[in-house]
């Protein structure tokens, strides 16, 4: 799987592909990721300027929307690593949160996939869950994928470009671009109205991410599910332990929401699991200690609503979906494989304590205390009783939901449309 063009199964994706090449951007410098390099130069030529979806796919793609031009959405979202960061996933120790456009500059959080992440709903209270449900980001301060888009650019940690007007001014210098936004959105890419503007960019990507390339349904799981394929003894075990012993489905829900075919391995609600600070990331950033990150209630419009502070600490749940490639695991990335995050959810209240997590005793004899311990769950996680094999089990079954791991596609008939 690695180095496939990302946007290939988009609708009409070659289009884009087509653009991408006869304006250059097939060349961008080579550093960042085998990704950012894998634009096809094989397909027909066609004359058709890009619709919404192959805008997106472009921009999505673009190194030029950085301060030093070497950093784009695929940079951190790459096919490769399930649509994280594959330098993250190559040093999950040594890189836990994904180094920007400016060099030395690091992020505070660990880079989530933007695979499956069309299907969170727009932010919002649930009163039947206690909890507040969806919104993009680990936080879920966005609230749709193109309210998320327009912030990586100007995020002085990420893509790290002046202002807006500094990122419509690196857009307009592309002919293709300048076309695209006045036929599709009735927009001039150098007009003075920004706030018209800049929102237009977040809408192209928004059109793109929802596209199958992003949400592929077709692991081992999906085709098992389908009746396509076997699982072994232990991914069955894994699966049973899953929905039952290890709760795991309390959250990462395994059955297909209502009126919709697939599985997304999620509830989007929030909580604390009692992940404790992750020291690596005070380290990059050149610091003894960064403060405590309070996730949701973090959020100032969040701190205000519950001054009782019964939010902080909590984080959206994500998809498991691909998460065989999408190490480091948490918020903060303090777990490097899936056996440790495996084993911190067996064992978090049973295992005894080491002081922070660079300890060598971390994991193995003893697990710090959580960075925000007032709102810990613990009544779902943290002493499972689970036997070392059905911990491997569990992490076996989590295998299972990587797209594209076996060689064959769901049949026609069980692919369904993307629900938003
Ligand atoms: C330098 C790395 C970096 C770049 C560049 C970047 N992202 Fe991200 N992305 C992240 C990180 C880190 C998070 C989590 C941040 C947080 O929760 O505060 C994230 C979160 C997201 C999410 C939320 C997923 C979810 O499940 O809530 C989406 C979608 C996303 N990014 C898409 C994009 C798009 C589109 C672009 C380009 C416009 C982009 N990202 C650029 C690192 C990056
Ligand atoms: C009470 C709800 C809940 C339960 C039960 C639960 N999880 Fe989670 N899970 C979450 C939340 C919330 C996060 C994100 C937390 C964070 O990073 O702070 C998460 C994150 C993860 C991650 C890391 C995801 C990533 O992208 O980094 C993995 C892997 C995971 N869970 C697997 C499991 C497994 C396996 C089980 C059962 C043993 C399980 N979870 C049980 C809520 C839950």
């Amino acid at each position: 799987m690695l180095g496939r063009p990302i946007g290939l199964r988009a609708r009409a994706g070659f289009v884009a592909v087509v653009w991408l090449s006869l304006i250059g951007l097939g060349t961008a410098p080579r550093s960042v990721s085998a990704e950012t390099t894998a634009v096809p130069d094989h397909l027909p030529l066609t004359e058709t300027p890009p619709d919404t979806v192959e805008l997106g796919h472009m921009l999505y793609n673009d190194l030029n929307i950085s301060a030093n031009r070497n950093t784009g959405c695929v940079t951190c979202h790459a096919h490769s690593a399930g649509f994280a960061d594959p330098r993250s996933a190559a040093d999950p120790e040594g890189m836990p949160v994904s180094p920007g456009s400016v060099p030395g500059k690091y992020g505070t959080r660990n880079a989530q996939t933007s695979a499956y992440a069309t299907f969170s709903p727009p932010f919002h209270w649930s009163e039947a869950d206690g909890s507040y449900v969806g919104g993009q980001f680990w936080d879920g301060r966005a609230n749709s994928l193109a309210d998320q888009a327009v912030g990586p650019p100007l995020n002085p940690l990420e893509m790290a470009m002046a202002d807006k007007k500094a990122v419509l001014a690196r857009l307009a210098e592309n002919p293709v671009y300048l076309e695209a936004f006045r036929r599709l959105y009735g927009v001039d890419l150098k007009w003075n109205q920004i706030d018209l503007v800049y929102p237009k960019f977040g809408l192209a990507i928004a059109a793109f991410e929802p596209t199958d390339e992003f949400a592929e349904f077709n692991s081992k799981y999906d085709l098992y599910v389908a009746g396509q394929a076997e699982l072994t003894a232990q991914e069955k075990l894994g699966l049973e332990l899953f929905n039952g012993k290890a709760m795991c489905a309390n959250c990462h829900t395994s059955t297909p929401p209502e009126n919709y075919p697939h599985t997304l391995f999620t509830d989007f609600t929030y909580d604390n699991l009692g992940i404790p600070v992750n020291p690596r990331i005070a380290e990059l950033h050149g610091v003894d200690k960064l403060p405590p990150d309070l996730g949701l209630g973090g959020r100032p419009d969040i701190a205000a609503k519950h001054p009782d502070g019964s939010q902080e600490g909590k984080f959206k749940v994500s998809t498991l979906r691909n998460i065989e490639l999408t190490a480091p695991y948490g918020h903060n990335g303090v777990f490097a494989t899936l056996e440790q995050i495996v084993h911190f959810y067996n064992t978090r209240d049973t295992l005894g304590e080491v002081p922070d997590a660079a300890d060598p005793g971390f994991g193995v004899t003893g697990w710090p205390k959580p960075e925000v311990p007032e709102t810990v769950n613990k009544t779902e996680l943290g002493n499972l009783g689970l036997t070392e094999e059905e911990e491997a089990a569990i992490v076996a079954f989590l295998k299972t939901l990587t797209d594209d791991s076996l060689d064959n596609d769901l049949t026609p008939e069980s692919e369904a449309p993307l629900r938003r």
